[in-house]
């Protein structure tokens, strides 16, 4: 175990792992995807990649290779000012999710009903750090009041979880209050989890669907993906799969 916070490197030296393989599950991005760059540069084999970090920790990089890969996803709209993000969602029509690029738990993701309270959100990020003025904009899925986390490790689906909305909060992360409850892993579920996962260079993540009338969709790829609600609800031993998938990396 490194706690990142005592984690120091210098660039071009050795790390100081022994280790060749890291398992990188620093939940704060920031220290997740410098760190994970900087070992990798030494010469560790980092699970998940820098590549696949760098991609999902922005939920437009993800998207876009969501979109690349032919994987469902909800329309999703780039708008770089305060007037072209109310143009479209304007355009888009009320309701309208608004996320931040960068940000879990649901934190700071707003659900705009009509312009009035899009033009309040819009003019709070305005005086908020430059990255909240890229405007990330979300049709508002139609779908039950519950979600869908998969689980794929080394290309297999391995454990699925509804997080159903205890009726307080229209996102459903278990952060937030969503309850965990078991989701057979289904053909559908199963081939977009492993599209998803492939679509990020993803090794070890967890998924985020929603269901539709039109079958499932994708809204995000997670790089470091928690797990403490799942084994429990699913009685899939999680941590004991990721640890199978580094031991038979270790050995390629
Ligand atoms: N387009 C959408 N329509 C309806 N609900 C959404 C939409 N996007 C996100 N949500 C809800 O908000 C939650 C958080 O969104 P998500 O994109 O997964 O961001 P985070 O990284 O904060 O988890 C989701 O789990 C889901 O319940
Ligand atoms: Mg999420």
């Amino acid at each position: 175990m490194v706690d990142s916070k005592d984690l120091v490197l210098e660039l071009g030296s050795r790390p100081p792992l022994t280790e060749t393989i890291v398992l990188q599950r620093c939940v704060s991005y920031f220290r997740n995807v410098h760190s994970t760059a900087a070992l990798e540069q030494a010469g560790c084999r980092v699970v998940n990649t820098f590549s696949c970090a760098w991609t999902c920790g922005n939920k437009l990089f993800g998207s876009l290779q969501l979109v690349r890969h032919n994987v469902p996803t909800p329309r999703t709209v780039l708008a770089l000012s305060d007037g072209s993000a109310l143009r479209s969602a304007e355009e888009m029509g009320y309701p309208v999710v608004l996320k931040p690029v960068v940000g879990s738990w649901g934190r700071l993701s707003a659900l705009l009903k009509d312009g009035d309270a899009a033009k309040a959100v819009v003019e709070d990020r305005e005086h908020m750090f430059p990255l909240y003025q890229v405007y990330y904009l979300q049709e508002f899925v139609d779908r039950p009041p519950r979600d869908i986390r998969s689980f794929v490790i080394g290309g297999e689906t391995v454990a699925a979880i509804y997080r159903n909305s205890d009726g307080t909060d229209w996102r459903t992360n278990t952060a937030r209050g969503g309850k965990a409850e078991a989701c057979k892993v289904g053909k559908e579920l199963d081939e977009l989890s492993v599209k998803a996962a492939e679509s990020v260079g993803g090794e070890i993540v967890g998924v985020d669907l929603m269901e539709t009338s039109e079958g499932l969709m994708v809204h995000e790829v997670n790089n470091t993906t928690e797990f403490k609600n799942t084994v429990p609800a699913t009685g899939v031993d999680i941590p004991g799969l990721v640890v199978d998938y580094l031991a038979a990396a270790q050995k390629r």
